[in-house]
């Protein structure tokens, strides 16, 4: 499969994070269409698109902005550039080089939920995005597309950059509200969702970056244009962010129905220095891990659910042969246990006990008996978590535990060995 680009333009299309260029390949022409149509128009063509969201949990866009009351007022809109997810940062790119298109799909979507403020919470480190956002806000406003009455509908939207608080768990929707708000970043209970009770308890929408850059281009060629990629649940592209042992990293935009075959081996051209798959991480880090034996499934949110992981934000991080699977599980719960928010003690305590466990594993001092309590932790915290992050904390190592946990006992016993004395 080709490389299909319908966020990332700018790989084709040189400056269009002008103003001017944007506009002479199609800028704004999307909203101009959703701006003569009544909102719940653009809802129900967005309904038909089946775009999904990209953040991760893959919900469908036009079904969440169907969940907004239509009498109470003000609403809002959130888009989520935390992009806090390890193995992902094709928010970033989209945001650095095609901002144009990011502006014109929060518009979009503020119009049909009837928002007239949104919010860009922006990664802090991103300076570079926030800039050219900012310029494009700027560029967007001088030009009529956002303020007041905007192209003569009476209809109104400013957009603030927020930048976020330097926190993984930022990235969850709730979390974030509560950081916008101006309180620490920890997650609220659902239900209430954000849809009836976000912002100040107000109607609120969040969506990903990459789900709103998606919009400009669903409007202005309509949902079967957007359909004729990916599958009838999953359709369109999506922005692969491939990392770990390739020789060519970086994102693929791609149909949503390429396989994990496909995507590490011919467009990231393979497993680096000659040595072989070992296991494959398929949607950020969060994802349980994949082996070669997965390899012709589809990258779409549900083959990889039915495989036992998720697609989750679109980062596929690829592990070589050379890779101690007792390393990759220490890395991932050392940031679940630095990243816990503490609010709830399942999450609070369980990512400290795998993180102390599996430093035990790492560094040889472990018995088989440490494996088996690492297992036992994360067994223990399924649903207890208060919010998702948690639960990934577990998974990450339930997913490594499935195909090698035979690897983790010889691990230990032969690290045990190297570390004991000799006997005399
Ligand atoms: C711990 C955690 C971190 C998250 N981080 C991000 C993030 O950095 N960016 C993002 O778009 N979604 C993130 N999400 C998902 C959001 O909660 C939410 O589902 C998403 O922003 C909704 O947008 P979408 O429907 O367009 O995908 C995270 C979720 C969790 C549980």
């Amino acid at each position: 499969m080709e490389q299909v680009y319908i966020v990332l333009r700018h790989r084709e299309i040189p400056d269009i994070d002008q103003y001017e260029t944007y506009v002479a390949h199609g800028g704004y022409e999307g909203l101009r269409v959703a701006l003569e149509q009544a909102p719940d128009e653009v809802i129900e063509l967005v309904k038909q698109s089946g775009l999904r969201g990209r953040g991760g949990a893959g919900f469908p866009a036009g079904v969440k902005w169907g969940f907004v009351p239509k009498d109470v007022f003000p609403k809002y809109l959130v888009c989520n550039f935390a992009e806090g997810e390890p193995g992902t940062f094709k928010d970033r790119e989209i945001a650095e080089y095609n901002p144009h298109q990011l502006i014109e799909g929060i518009i979009i979507a503020a119009y049909a939920i009837q928002a007239n403020t949104a919010y860009i919470y922006h990664r802090g480190e991103f300076t570079f995005a926030a800039q050219q956002l900012r310029r494009a806000i700027a560029a967007a406003r001088a030009h009529g597309w956002l303020g007041e009455d905007i192209q003569g509908t009476g209809f109104t939207l400013n957009i603030y950059l927020h930048p976020e608080a330097g926190a993984y768990i930022c990235g969850e929707e709730t979390a974030q509200l509560s950081s916008i708000e101006g309180h620490l970043g920890q997650p609220r209970l659902k239900p209430p969702f954000p849809a009836t009770h976000g912002l100040w308890q107000k109607p609120t929408v969040i969506n990903n970056v990459e789900t709103l850059t998606n919009l400009p281009m669903i409007l202005r060629h309509g949902a079967e244009w957007y359909r004729q990629w990916g599958t009838e649940r999953t359709p369109g592209t999506r922005v692969y962010c491939v990392s770990g042992h390739v020789v060519r990293p970086g994102n693929y935009e791609l149909p949503a129905s390429v396989t994990a075959r496909e995507l590490i081996f011919e467009h990231a051209g393979g497993i680096w220095k000659g040595h072989r798959l070992k296991a494959f991480i398929p949607g950020g880090m969060s994802a349980p891990l994949l082996t070669p034996e997965h390899l012709d499934v589809p990258l779409t949110y549900d083959d990889l659910a039915a495989a036992g992981s998720m697609g989750g934000s679109g980062g596929v991080i690829v592990l070589d042969d050379q890779t101690d699977i007792a390393w990759v599980i220490a890395k991932q719960v050392a940031f679940y246990k630095h990243e816990s928010c503490g609010k709830c003690s399942p999450c609070r305590e369980g990512t400290y006990w795998q993180k102390m466990l599996a430093d035990r594993i790492l560094s040889g001092q472990a018995s088989r008996r440490d494996v088996e309590l690492l297992k036992a932790v994360s067994d223990q915290m399924t649903n207890t978590c208060f919010c998702p992050l948690g639960e990934a904390s577990r998974m990450v190592v339930q997913g490594a535990y499935k195909y090698f946990a035979d690897e983790l006992y010889q691990w230990v016993e032969e690290r045990r060995r190297a570390v004991e004395p000799a006997a005399v």
